[in-house]
This record gives C-alpha cells, sequence and structure tokens, in this order.
C-alpha cells in the first residue's frame, strides 16, 4: 500500500474532491481524520470510506469549521491524538460565490475569503507547528484554482481567493522548507464536483452556454472536466507518499491542459 502507516489530515471531506481523497487514501494504506460543516456529508464519506473492502487504512469524521482559529486548533489536537501524528495535511475544504463583480458585499467577501484563505492559513499553521515540533518532513496540499490565475468571469471574490492560497502556498514553501524540509504544494483541479453543479446553476447563462458548447476546446483532453475517483486521486495520493518529497512550491493543474502554469 502506497500511503500504509501515513497518518493524513483533510479538510472538506464532506463532498466532493475532499470526499474522494478520504476514499482514497484509506484505500492507499493511511489513517485519516477529516473535517467539514456538512455532518450529513461526513457522515457518510466516514461510513464508505470505511465500508471499502480489504483495507487498512481508516476514516474518522468531525465537525470543525476552518474559519474558527480556535476549533481548527482543537481539530488537529484530537487528530493528531487519535492517529498518533501527523504526516500530511490536504486541505481542500472550499466555498464559491458568484455574482457581478460592482454587486459583492462585505459579507460575501468575508464568507469567501474566510473559507478559502483563512482557512488555508489557521490549518496550515497547525500541521506546521506539529511537524517543526516533532521534526516530521511532512507535506501540506492546498487546493486553489486555475481561477486564481486567469481569474473567472461572475466569480471575482472567489478567484481572488485562491490568488490569495497561491501566494500564500508559494511563500511557505519556501519559508517552512528552510527551516524544517516541510513541503507545501497547490492543486488547481478541474473536476466534476457539487461546486462544479453549483457553478453550472448560478453562473450567467451568457457565460454558461458558450461554455457547454466549447468544452473540447478548453479541455483539450476528453473535452470535459474530470473525474475525482479516477483523475485526481491518484494524483493525491501520489502527492501524500515519500514519492512526492521532493516536489515543492509548485502548483499542480489536474485540468486536462485547461490552463498551463509556467
Ligand atoms: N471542482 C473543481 O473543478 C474545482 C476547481 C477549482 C478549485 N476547486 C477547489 O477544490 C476544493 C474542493 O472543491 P469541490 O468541488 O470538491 O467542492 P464541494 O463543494 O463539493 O466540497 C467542498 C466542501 O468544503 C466544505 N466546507 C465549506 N466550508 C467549510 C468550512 N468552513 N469548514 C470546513 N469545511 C467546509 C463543504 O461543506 C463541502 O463539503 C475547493 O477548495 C474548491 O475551491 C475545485
Amino acid at each position: 500500500m502506497e500511503l500504509e502507516g501515513k497518518k493524513i489530515i483533510v479538510t472538506g471531506g464532506g463532498s466532493g474532491i475532499a470526499a474522494g481523497c478520504v476514499r482514497g487514501y484509506v484505500r492507499a494504506g493511511a489513517q485519516v481524520v477529516f473535517c467539514d460543516v456538512n455532518d450529513e456529508g461526513g457522515k457518510t464519506t466516514e461510513a464508505e470510506a470505511n465500508a471499502q473492502e480489504n483495507v487498512t487504512g481508516k476514516a474518522t469524521y468531525f465537525h470543525c469549521d476552518i474559519t474558527d482559529k480556535t476549533a481548527v486548533q482543537e481539530f488537529f489536537a484530537k487528530a493528531i491524538e487519535i492517529m498518533g501524528g501527523l504526516d500530511v495535511l490536504a486541505n481542500i475544504a472550499g466555498v464559491e460565490r458568484n455574482k457581478p463583480a460592482e454587486t459583492f458585499e462585505e459579507e460575501d467577501i468575508d464568507f469567501v475569503m474566510g473559507v478559502n484563505f483563512k482557512g488555508t492559513v489557521w490549518t496550515n499553521q497547525e500541521a506546521y507547528k506539529y511537524f517543526k515540533a516533532n521534526g516530521i518532513e511532512g507535506a501540506i496540499i492546498n487546493y486553489a484554482s486555475d481561477t486564481g490565475l486567469s481569474g473567472m468571469p461572475n466569480g471575482a471574490v472567489y478567484a481572488s481567493s485562491k490568488a490569495a492560497v497561491l501566494g500564500w502556498t508559494r511563500s511557505i514553501a519556501l519559508d517552512w522548507a528552510r527551516e524544517a524540509n516541510v513541503r507545501c504544494n497547490c492543486v488547481n483541479p478541474s473536476i466534476k464536483t457539487p461546486m462544479y453543479k453549483y457553478w453550472l446553476e448560478t453562473a450567467d447563462p451568457a457565460v454558461v452556454e458558450p461554455y457547454k458548447a466549447g468544452l473540447k476546446q478548453m479541455f483539450p483532453l476528453f473535452g470535459d472536466m474530470g473525474e475525482v475517483d479516477t483523475d485526481l486521486v491518484p494524483v493525491m495520493v501520489f502527492l501524500a507518499s515519500d514519492g512526492a518529497r521532493y516536489i515543492n512550491g509548485q502548483v499542480i493543474c489536474v485540468n486536462g491542459g485547461l490552463v498551463m502554469v509556467r
């Protein structure tokens, strides 16, 4: 098993990409403690992950709102106690809100930046604190977005929050690798999930209709967004494994060629 004995925290495991990663990490032999604010989704993922046949890994769910620094500290303490340590943080939780740029209010900014950026900072700090204090050459995998590079029609605050995650991850990749050999990378996914469905349903039809018509132009490979289990989870298993120990400060696009990062 590629991740046998690894101890992994995942955020946002109640849905989409992170739920797939929890299931995949358990299949690869890891101990996983994960959180969400959606308890129903979290319990479902926990049950699905642990019901898989012939797996040596295990998933445990806790409620934790990653915007709440104290709650994050308590969640990490519990997770580390249960697993007896920590090797990898996959910080995947995120939110999106779509509206014309000129109509964003303070509440929209606080909501989107709170989860996508502040949650990244609080969770990353807790992981690093543990890695540094215990001499663990651990890994942090954050979730940004191609929109943080290219912009997003109707999604200016979301795109800005993901640009912030990119800047943060590249900065800690410099600081924390130098200080403690901790590696920090970002994934930019293009994967069919509930968040993608939300975008299709709520974004301006003037944007969505041409998008649907031009899928093969946008995604040269397969002409569509990817599937979590086949197209993303194997990459996430690799990034959590020792095989990825020399990858640091990178933006890993799992997007069929939608955007190519220099
Ligand atoms: N799906 C894509 O193609 C795509 C593209 C670019 C970036 N992303 C990023 O990938 C990540 C996963 O996206 P997804 O498509 O699986 O979305 P999703 O909506 O299916 O899952 C996100 C999960 O995060 C949880 N969450 C939200 N706020 C939280 C909080 N405060 N604390 C803890 N958990 C919280 C949600 O409850 C949900 O279960 C996000 O960061 C998203 O921005 C996804």
